[in-house]
């Protein structure tokens, strides 16, 4: 029997236009950005350089050997702003509340949909969420493969918003195809209008 968590091992890094997602991803110098099930960091370590050193990266993955190789990886290039554990974050993770800027979720929530623990992991991004940050999705388009899961796992945009709006998160800013394996969509905090 594996005992590896879902998906562990894979990342899309590879199969998506990394140029055009780097354009879209609203990331900046000095933000702390959480890389929500990371893998073994593929794109954990070009988040820690866009954020630079007055920002950090906080990688969390149920892989321990992903987070190893992270670790690895990270201090081999001498990159000291990311912060990777070894954390289900279907359970609390080691952030506080409203501490996170933007939060990347990247092909995994078709992943936590599939185990039944996406409502979980999102109540644990909204908990750490701030108020102005930024949720990034990037999911497989719900096609048949390869690359990614079969169809009837894949989440279309219309099910991955429909999963974040109990949560109050609200689709904001353009869906954009980042080639022809996947899309990338953005989510924020419905804003409270004053006159209410
Ligand atoms: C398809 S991989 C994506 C990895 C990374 N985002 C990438 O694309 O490079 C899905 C990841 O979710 C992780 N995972 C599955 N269940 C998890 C959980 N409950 N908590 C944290 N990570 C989990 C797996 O270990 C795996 O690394």
């Amino acid at each position: 029997m594996s005992e590896q968590p879902t998906a562990a091992g894979r990342s899309s890094y590879d199969v998506i236009d990394t140029e055009l997602f780097w354009k879209v991803l609203s990331v900046e110098p000095g933000m702390t950005v959480l890389d929500l099930a990371c893998g073994a960091g593929r794109y954990t370590l070009p988040l820690a350089e866009r954020v630079g050193p007055s920002g950090r990266v906080i990688a969390v993955d149920l892989w321990a050997e992903g987070i190893d190789r992270l670790k690895t990886e990270a201090g081999a290039a001498g990159v000291d702003n990311i912060e990777a554990h070894v954390v289900d974050a279907a359970l609390e993770l080691p952030i506080p509340p409203r501490g996170v800027d933007l939060c990347l979720l990247a092909t995994t929530l078709h992943d936590f949909a599939a185990d039944g623990t996406d409502r979980a992991v999102l109540t644990q991004i909204a908990r750490v969420l701030h108020p102005q940050g930024i949720l990034s999705v990037v999911e497989f388009i719900k096609k048949e493969g390869p690359p990614g899961p079969p169809k009837t796992v894949r989440l279309s945009l219309e099910q991955v918003t429909m999963r974040l709006l109990p949560f109050g998160l609200i689709r904001f800013g353009a869906v954009v195809e980042l080639g022809p394996h996947a899309y990338f969509c953005q989510f924020r905090r419905l804003r409270k209008s004053n006159s209410a």
